[in-house]
């Protein structure tokens, strides 16, 4: 072997083995999955044995509990062409041609181990020999149960995901992609990370019994029996006929048209022999199985070149950078401008205008710019055309990028905030105008976009929320293109938010990190309008963290966001109706605090939004004032403090005899007796 190959595979395998400690034991991945596979590719071609390649992945980090995983958790084999497809259906067919497709979930994997029904541990892939204890925030995760239906002994591999929803509405500021969020919340020390692992979703693929197992012939009848069990399964199709790889080939094309719109990110279709006896035959490499093929999408990254970079601010007072780059095609689509997210970004890319970039765009997601390719030469802007199919003529200047001292709309000093460059100036316009496209857009108002917003900014018709539901229906109608009908529409679809509950009003505010679920929360806590802003006007901050989901930062930042909205709030009473919560629930356990604890049969959430429908409240820390805590299996500190205090001790039991009672007319209607006479 020449010297210069056996350099190139020593610093192939050195930067694979720091990529994969950076992606799976810090969650802060500099590179792409697909810049990742071309150096993998690059050592498999010139070295294919080398050690790194035949490592799932990197040791847990030291310090870390760590877990011996029983069945070890491998990779799969990738693919990306149709011909993939086809050769992995002929080298895999011996016993039979039936096979099983799931969507390749882009998310951390996760291993749950059940004995006798009971979450006994979780444990992330890790080096796929060990991985690291998670059991903790793996218990928080919405969908995980503590007990299973049926009291089995198995291991369950799954991969958990950051819905896409969630992920835009708490978090798109903090993370380029769910994915870096799904690690970090389950490794997480309680609460220091940027997620929380009840914002995180399991989806199981695989079980592994350690001994007893089943009697199944396919894979899938076994998700259909975990189902039964009380764990939900990723979807999956299978493919039976005489040529399944058509019907597959044909599968990934209907999953990338699906995948813009899909609920999680994924990034492949896993395919997979579905009989269970075939997959013996087909056995494992040191690295994965035989009988399976992660076939992935074709890669959304292009390279174009940086042209100019304008600075905006949005509703949070965030300044974020947008590039302007030379048309380029990626994912179907010709993009000019993508985000280059924050300051600290730019800083970290070391970008400068005139240089060549590699850009990427994931299904819905603004395209940004993921690496700098150093200065970019004339030959970079050739042949390249618009959108509308002209050709484009710009021309090449290399120069710094300028950080704005300044706001861009309202000419206020800007503040740096960690990579944040923020604009704490509340009557900004760039915020007002943002901050109103949020209030219509989260009332469902129909009919005042971002367009009619800046054109009654423009004119000075309004300046604030408030403004809005004083204009007269001859201020719109005089508007360029807004007609009688029009003008009449808005009018009618503004008086529908005339009167709104605490939670719609809150979440309509457009504070930071406070989505539906957090306003409905709050506005749960505190019932009324009147009873929030008396706690603000008291200045108190610790009351809030005691809502389930709610830690300290969180708080910090809703109860300074109602300071500085304070005027817009009494504005805004004068002109419309904000309902108490507590008017339409009246249920049973209303005005009665519960804490829960421990391990129980059902997700903490489930039992929580059980609670709040018959109108009791949830908190998350034990104090004097508790009405009930509810104690699962092996509580601990919680229950001590309880019972010292005199608070009464509810089980899961007692909790459910008392909700389900609850709902019955019968019993509601009569609400004589104390509480406990339901128990
Ligand atoms: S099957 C023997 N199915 O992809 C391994 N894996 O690149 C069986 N993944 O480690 C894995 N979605 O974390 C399987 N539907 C799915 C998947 C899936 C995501 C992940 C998994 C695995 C990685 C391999």
């Amino acid at each position: 072997m020449s010297d210069s190959v056996d350099e190139r595979i020593k610093f192939l395998s050195a930067e694979i083995a720091r990529h994969s400690e950076l992606y799976y034991n810090h969650s802060a991945p500099e590179i792409s999955d697909s810049e990742f596979d071309v150096l993998w590719d690059e050592l498999k071609k010139l070295d294919p044995d080398n050690e790194v390649l035949h490592r799932v992945g990197p040791e847990p980090l030291p310090g870390t509990e760590k877990v011996e995983h029983m069945f070890p958790m491998l990779s799969l084999d990738k693919g990306t062409t149709d011909d993939d497809i086809i050769h992995f259906v002929t080298q895999s067919t011996s016993g039979g041609k039936r096979y099983l497709a799931q969507p390749k979930l882009d998310g951390s994997a996760l291993s749950l181990e059940y004995i006798s029904g009971n979450l006994h541990r979780a444990a992330t892939r890790g080096s796929g020999e060990r991985g690291e204890d998670v059991t903790l925030n793996a218990k928080l995760v919405a969908n995980i149960p503590t007990r299973l239906n049926y009291p089995y002994t198995i291991h369950v591999r799954g991969e958990v995901v950051m819905p896409l929803k969630i992920f835009e509405e708490k978090y798109s500021d903090v993370s380029p992609n769910p994915r870096n969020l799904c690690s970090g919340a389950l490794r997480q020390k309680h609460g220091d990370g940027k997620a929380d692992a009840s914002d995180l979703i399991f989806c199981a693929y695989d079980v592994k019994f350690p001994s007893d197992p089943p009697i199944a012939n396919y894979d899938s009848e076994l998700l259909d029996w975990l189902k039964k069990a009380g764990i939900e399964p990723a979807p999956w199709k299978i493919f039976e006929s005489e040529t399944p790889e058509d019907e597959m080939i044909e599968y990934t094309k209907e999953w990338s048209l699906k995948r813009p719109s899909y609920e999680y990110e994924i990034d492949g279709i896993v395919f997979k022999v579905d009989e269970l006896d075939n997959r013996e035959k087909l056995g494992f490499t040191a690295h994965h199985p035989r009988w399976a093929l992660a076939w992935k999408f074709p890669s959304q990254e292009a390279h174009s070149v940086l042209l100019d970079v304008d600075w905006q601010t949005g509703r949070t007072g965030s300044v974020t950078p947008v590039a302007r780059i030379a048309p380029q095609m990626v994912g179907g689509v010709t993009v000019e401008n993508v985000t280059l997210h924050n300051v600290g970004e730019v800083e970290r890319l070391g970008i400068k205008i005139g240089d060549k970039v590699k850009i990427t765009r994931r299904g819905d997601v603004i395209p940004k710019i993921i690496e700098n390719l150093g200065p970019a030469s004339s030959k970079d802007l050739q042949d390249r055309y618009h959108a509308d199919g002209t050709k484009f003529s710009g021309t090449l200047s290399h120069r710094d990028i300028i950080i704005p001292q300044i706001c861009p709309a309202c000419q206020r000093s800007l503040t740096m905030e960690g990579a944040f460059l923020r604009c704490l100036s509340l009557d900004c316009d760039a915020r007002t105008a943002r901050s109103l496209t949020y209030w219509c857009r989260s009332l469902e108002i129909d009919g005042i976009g971002e367009k009619l917003i800046e054109t009654l900014l423009d004119n000075e018709l309004i300046t604030s929320i408030s403004d809005m539901y004083r204009l007269t229906h001859n201020q719109l109608s005089e508007l360029d293109r807004m007609g009688d009908k029009s003008a009449n529409n808005v009018i009618s679809e503004l008086n529908k938010t005339r009167t709104l509950n605490l939670a719609k009003f809150l979440h309509a505010l457009g504070l930071e990190r406070i989505g539906p679920e957090v306003a409905t929360s709050i506005s749960q806590h505190f019932t009324s309008l009147e009873k929030l802003l008396h706690w603000v006007d008291e200045g108190e901050n610790s009351e809030l963290t005691e809502i389930d989901g709610i830690g300290e930062k969180v708080a910090l930042i809703f109860r300074d966001g109602i300071i500085k909205r304070r005027t817009l709030i009494d504005e805004l009473r004068e002109i419309i109706t904000v309902t108490d919560e507590g008017e339409k629930s009246g249920g049973l356990l209303e005005g009665l605090s519960f804490c829960i604890t421990g391990s129980l049969s059902r997700p903490r959430k489930e039992i929580a939004e059980e609670i709040k429908n018959v109108g009791g409240k949830v908190v998350s820390s034990v104090s004097g004032n508790l009405d009930y805590l509810v104690a699962g299996e092996s509580a601990g500190s919680k229950l001590e403090k309880a019972e010292n205090l005199g608070v009464k001790i509810l089980s899961e039991k007692d909790l459910l005899n008392l909700v389900k009672k609850s709902d019955t007319d019968e019993i509601s209607s009569s609400k004589t007796g104390t509480l406990d006479d339901w128990i």
